[in-house]
């Protein structure tokens, strides 16, 4: 990156460095024949929809209701109970499903015969996929003439250097990357299959598409921190590395959960490579002020955690000192569980939930 610096930022026309960043992502992460880069997830996962849309000719989009985020964009934010500034009539075109539930998807099909361009979902969150469900919508997705399209934001160069579609063998017509792809540099990217990506391109005779505007899009010092992540991962057993330590960590957390007698209220869920945990309070509900509770006992200890994905920097001594300061926290959680309340322990107000109407 520093040496990119040098040579310059960004460019009035493509760099070969674009070139040959793609050349390595698309070798890397195999099922996509063609890719362009952009800088955030939201931007990708809109260009995915519109590029469905043109593809198919349909209007609607299925979205999986269970998975929290895909883009600021008012076809999926007007979803989440924040509608200021978005259009009623865009998200009229959203439909969404449940996670590991077919026939929740199926009755959008059934709803909306032959209007739906596309299927966005990420592979996993919290929960694991039930046997067959993900290919059961892929399938599905394929014989309603619908695009499939996987976000890879989280699961990317996590789960494996090709994703969650590698370890489940999927094949989706697009999918969208971002946050590890460059380590942290702003780098986001939308892949796919030629023949729906072209229609975003210079070559295709069909009406155009475009699919996305970014002036720093191609901006050299992204793409090279992205080859330079690649080149470690070709190279190193980072994935290896995530799920070792990420087992490790849930290991630790559980015996620290069991320890302080809160385990059916301190939940650790997700793959080790990308571990969540619930907060729940004494009657079992999840719990912001349960949550706050937790984060602030372990920010007393030096770690901030919304989530525990673990990275490729963490060693056995970062994992253990996770663990400790949890499980030094856990006696607090443990007498708020008791006591029924938060009431006394929290320092500030409880956090809130990020989709929400009014501050
Ligand atoms: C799964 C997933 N998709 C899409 C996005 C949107 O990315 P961005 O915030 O870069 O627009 C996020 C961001 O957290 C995400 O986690």
């Amino acid at each position: 990156v520093r040496r990119e610096l040098s040579r310059g930022l960004n460019f009035n026309r493509p760099s070969p460095l674009e070139v040959h960043c793609a050349e390595q992502f698309l070798a890397m992460i195999g099922r996509a024949d063609m890719v362009k880069f952009t800088k955030d997830g939201s931007t990708a996962d809109t260009a995915a929809v519109k590029l469905a849309r043109a593809y198919t000719g349909r209007k609607r989009v299925a979205l999986c209701a269970d998975h929290p985020f895909f883009s600021y964009d008012d076809w999926f934010i007007g979803t989440t109970g924040v509608p200021g500034g978005t259009l009623p009539e865009d998200v009229s075109f959203t439909s969404t499903f449940r996670y590991n539930d077919l026939a929740s998807l199926q009755a959008v099909f059934d709803r909306h015969p032959g209007e739906i361009a596309c299927v966005m979902l990420e592979a996993e969150r919290n929960v694991p996929p039930a046997p067959g469900f993900l290919h059961r919508v892929q399938a599905l997705a394929r014989a309603h003439g619908a695009l499939l399209v996987l976000d890879e934001m989280i699961t990317g160069f996590r789960w494996d250097r090709a994703g969650a579609a590698q370890v489940h063998d999927l094949t989706p017509d697009l999918s969208t990357w971002g946050k590890a792809l460059a380590n942290g540099f702003a780098l986001s990217a939308l892949a796919g299959r030629r023949d729906v990506m072209e229609l975003g391109g210079i070559r295709d005779a069909r009406e155009r598409v475009f699919t996305l505007s970014t002036t720093h899009g191609a901006e050299s010092v992204g793409l090279v921190a992205a080859q330079a992540t690649m080149n470690v991962y070709a190279q190193e057993p980072v994935i290896e590395h995530l799920y070792r330590q990420g087992a490790r960590l849930r290991a630790g957390l559980q015996q620290a959960a069991v320890a302080a007698g809160v385990a059916d209220r301190f939940t650790i869920s997700g793959r080790d490579c990308a571990l969540f945990y619930g907060t729940l309070d004494h009657e079992g509900q999840p719990s912001q002020p349960m949550r706050t509770l937790l984060l602030q006992e372990i920010l007393r200890r030096g770690i901030l955690a919304p989530s525990f994905m673990v990275s490729y920097s963490h060693s056995d001594a970062d994992i253990d000192y996770t663990i400790d300061a949890v499980a030094a926290a856990l006696p607090t959680y443990r007498r708020a569980l008791e006591a029924g309340s938060t009431a006394g322990l929290l320092v500030g107000p409880p956090v809130k939930p990020v989709y929400r109407r009014f501050n």
